[in-house]
């Protein structure tokens, strides 16, 4: 059986959620863990450390973990290395997480523009210096860093970012295959990730890009040889996922999930349920969950209508009776278990004026690249 180590926490299987803003909250994770029988690592969404250090009501709430999560993983996002510090120095003493992985793939421009996000990591001592803060403040705890393959196909930072994370003592890799100039479009690009590999044989190597199926994590952890896998995209509207990720690293895919609309109904209400214990209140996680019913409702014939009016409801009630009118006997439709959430792509990435000129100036990114909150 493989194994993946991240410090003192076995992952068995070897499989991640990958960290999604405004996705992989409380109730998301637990409702991910439900079906994988809690196995598997569960990563937050990104929290930025400025606002973590200045206790931001709304970050402490996406800091919250449900008593049973464990290992606690936090994603921190930040560009400055005194304020990186001070937040996982912060996680440590107030205990508030078991795992920190290093956000360092945010593509968005208003953070690259600063030099924030993704294009970070082609200043190497900048990063160094953030992931030596990080580590050197971390205590016992294990810190991981995820990442894409640079900036775009002329300035690929990765192999000197993994050699950089292994020198300051970073304990696993994240690499999505993809650069930021290619934004969510394309292939991801799965050699890179064996490459990397190649590059940091000391420490595990996650693979991440493109995981649509149980099959495509399989056949992921053979082509690149790396140590355990991270899935995004595939998992919206689909937390089953990691049941049938446990089934296809367990029992060779036996008891992969093949929901009918009633199942899926039935998980998108509890999704609902738990987003409104988590907000305090059961409009507001109706309303939050608005955002994940096509993903939930995808190649099932329900009609425009009722999608539009699933995606306005605000209680569970309304929910359930709406649900309740549709043709709850159909099956898994074919086809719906590709590609989903963003796909496109972009090709021109905002840096600040300058940035690509010297790799290893002493550069310093302002505090508002820490703005967006956007994710990777
Ligand atoms: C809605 C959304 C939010 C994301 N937020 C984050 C984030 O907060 N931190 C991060 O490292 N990556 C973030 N990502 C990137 C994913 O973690 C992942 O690297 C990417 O989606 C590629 O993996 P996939 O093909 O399995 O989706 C986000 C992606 C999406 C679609």
């Amino acid at each position: 059986m493989t194994q993946l180590q991240i410090g003192p926490h076995s992952v068995q299987p070897p499989v991640v959620l990958a960290p999604m803003a405004g996705i992989t909250n409380a109730p998301f994770r637990t409702l991910c863990r439900e079906f994988s029988g809690g196995k598997g690592l569960f990563v937050s969404e990104m929290i930025t450390t400025r606002a973590l250090v200045e206790r931001d009501a709304k970050t402490m709430r996406l800091i919250h973990f449900d008593g049973t999560e464990k290992p606690r993983s936090i994603q921190l996002y930040g560009v400055d290395p005194v304020t990186v510090g001070r937040a996982v120095r912060m996680i440590v003493d107030e205990d508030l997480a078991d795992h920190i992985d290093l956000n360092f793939g945010c593509p968005v421009p208003k953070v690259t523009r600063k030099g924030g996000g993704s294009a970070l990591p082609f200043k190497r001592n900048l990063l160094r210096s953030i992931l030596r803060e990080a580590v050197g403040n971390a205590g016992a705890l294990p810190v991981t860093m995820k990442m894409r393959k640079g900036i775009d196909d002329d300035h690929i930072t990765y192999l000197d970012a993994g050699r950089i994370a292994v020198e300051e003592g970073v304990t696993a890799i994240a690499l999505h295959g993809r650069t930021a100039a290619q934004h969510y479009g394309g292939t991801a690009d799965w050699d890179a990730i064996a490459r990397l590999k190649e590059t940091v044989p000391e420490i595990p190597v996650l693979g991440n890009g493109d995981i649509w199926s149980a099959d495509d994590a399989l056949r992921m952890m053979r082509e690149t040889g790396c140590d355990g896998v991270v899935v995004g995209r595939g998992c919206l509207g689909r937390p089953w996922l990691f049941g049938d990720l446990v089934s296809a690293f367990e029992d060779g895919g036996a008891s992969y999930a093949a929901p009918t609309l009633k199942e899926v109904a039935r998980v998108m209400l509890r999704h609902a349920e738990l987003l409104g214990e988590w907000l305090e209140s059961e409009e507001r996680g109706v309303i939050d969950f608005r955002k994940h019913v096509a993903w939930y409702t995808k190649g099932f014939s329900i009609g425009s209508d009722m999608r539009r009016k699933l995606a306005i409801t605000s209680s569970l009630g309304e929910m359930d009776a709406l649900l309740s009118e549709l043709d709850l006997d159909q099956s898994w439709p074919a086809g719906a278990d590709g590609p989903r959430g963003r796909t496109s792509g972009r090709n021109r990435v905002v840096l600040p004026d300058g940035w690509l000129n010297d790799p290893y100036d002493c550069a310093a990114v302002s505090a508002d690249a820490e703005l967006d909150t956007s994710g990777g």
